[in-house]
């Protein structure tokens, strides 16, 4: 019976992974959710296993080193999966001290709590392991060609994935001084349910069931590189069982779009899966799309190269993109009340301040 200390877990990444670890293990292992709850953290998207005998929810901040003392002091933890980040890049621009706070501080204390949780008499207990849950933006900007690999050397562009970089050294750190038994993944860009629409996929699907305008930064010409999100869990599950103490793996499926391709494509879907008699119907049209003023920085392409994990541990995707948008389109579509209740509250002011109130009201 291992016992799973999930950071994050009620954010998008968190909760898919909690809800696929619960399913495929069942009372074999106990998951503890530990979430600060911000404005991207939202517990009904656990509301199926919350009651469940082997599911406990804290609610805490990663820099808060009292209670994270304590919840290691009070429970048997085998694994750390670290999911818990300030994780959108428009708003690290705005506003980057948040992400130093959770990303880097959070990591820091966290790992540390974690190390002298596992470390006695000299070496780290057995059957331990921490999960740190990074991207491939801490490789920064690839030109039209070429792929991020293991040793891609780091150079992040923009705040968040600058606090990102920072947290993987500080994971890469506590491995050599101690050889703390760890892992740092680095996945490329996450699609499915429970995202927040504030990133690209989530947002412009409910842009256009409101028959709002589509804000495609610059010439919608960027590049990145799509992940069904339960091909990321999965991948997590076998890093944590599988991977090399001290490793990173890149997880990837080479499904690289064009944003503007992507607006493209929900607008298709969107229309063939509405029904005619649907009034949100009527006012989808790609004359939604509205090149708006680019991203400071923005990075140009992302792509993964995923033969580490592939050939060393035996993880590929499993979810092709056609399959992956159907699914990720109809579960908006089938949870109307989910996507009104995460958009009601500051949502609208955060995105009056974002693009200047032109676009959404
Ligand atoms: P998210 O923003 O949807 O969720 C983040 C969660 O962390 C929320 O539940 C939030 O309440 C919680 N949180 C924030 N600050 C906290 C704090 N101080 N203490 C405790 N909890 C806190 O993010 P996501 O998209 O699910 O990403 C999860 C992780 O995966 C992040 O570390 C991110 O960097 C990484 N990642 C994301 C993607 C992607 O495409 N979304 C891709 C690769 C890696
Ligand atoms: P996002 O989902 O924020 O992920 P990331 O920046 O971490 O890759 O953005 C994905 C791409 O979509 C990125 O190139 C920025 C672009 N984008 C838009 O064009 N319009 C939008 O409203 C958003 C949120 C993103």
């Amino acid at each position: 019976m291992k016992t799973y200390f999930v950071t994050g877990g009620a954010g998008f990444i968190g909760s898919n992974y909690i809800h696929y670890m619960l399913k495929k293990y069942g009372k074999e292992i106990t998951v503890i959710n530990y979430d600060a709850l911000t404005y991207a953290g939202n517990l009904g998207n656990l509301s199926a296993v919350s009651d469940s005998d082997n599911y406990t929810f804290i609610k805490g901040d990663v820099c808060d080193k009292n209670l994270l003392q304590m919840v290691f002091a009070e429970n048997c933890i085998d694994y750390v999966i670290h999911f818990a980040a300030e994780s959108h890049v428009d708003r690290s621009i705005k506003d980057p001290e948040i992400f130093v706070k959770t990303n880097v501080l959070g990591t820091a204390v966290l790992l540390n709590t974690a190390k002298d949780s596992w470390y006695s008499g000299g070496s780290f207990k057995e059957g331990k392991k921490y999960v740190q849950v990074s991207t491939d933006e801490v490789y920064g900007s690839l030109g039209e060609t070429g792929f991020f690999a293991e040793n891609t050397p780091l150079d992040a562009r923009s705040p968040y994935s600058a606090s990102k970089a920072s947290a993987d050294m500080l994971v890469k750190a506590y491995f050599d001084t101690f050889k703390m038994p760890v892992n740092i993944t680095r996945c490329s860009n996450n699609y499915g349910p429970y995202q927040f629409p504030e990133k690209l996929i989530p947002l412009m699907i409910n842009n256009a069931l409101h028959g709002k305008n589509l804000p495609v930064y610059g010439l919608g010409l960027n590049v990145r590189d799509w992940l069904y999100v339960d091909d990321h869990a999965r991948a997590v599950d076998i890093v944590t069982q599988k991977g090399k103490s001290g490793e990173v793996y890149n997880i990837g499926g080479h499904n690289e779009k064009k944003n503007i391709d992507i607006v493209n494509i929900l607008i298709e879907k969107l229309s063939e899966l509405l029904p005619d008699s649907d009034k949100r119907k009527k006012t989808l049209s790609k004359d939604l799309i509205t090149y708006v003023e680019d991203r400071k920085g923005h990075d140009l392409r992302y792509a993964i190269d995923p033969q580490k994990i592939m050939n060393e541990l035996g993880w590929k995707p499993e979810t092709m993109f056609s399959e992956g948008i159907v699914k990720t389109i109809k579960w908006y579509l089938d949870n109307s009340e989910w996507l009104k209740n995460v958009t009601s509250g500051g949502y609208t002011k955060y995105y009056k301040q974002m693009y200047g109130g032109g676009v959404q009201e």
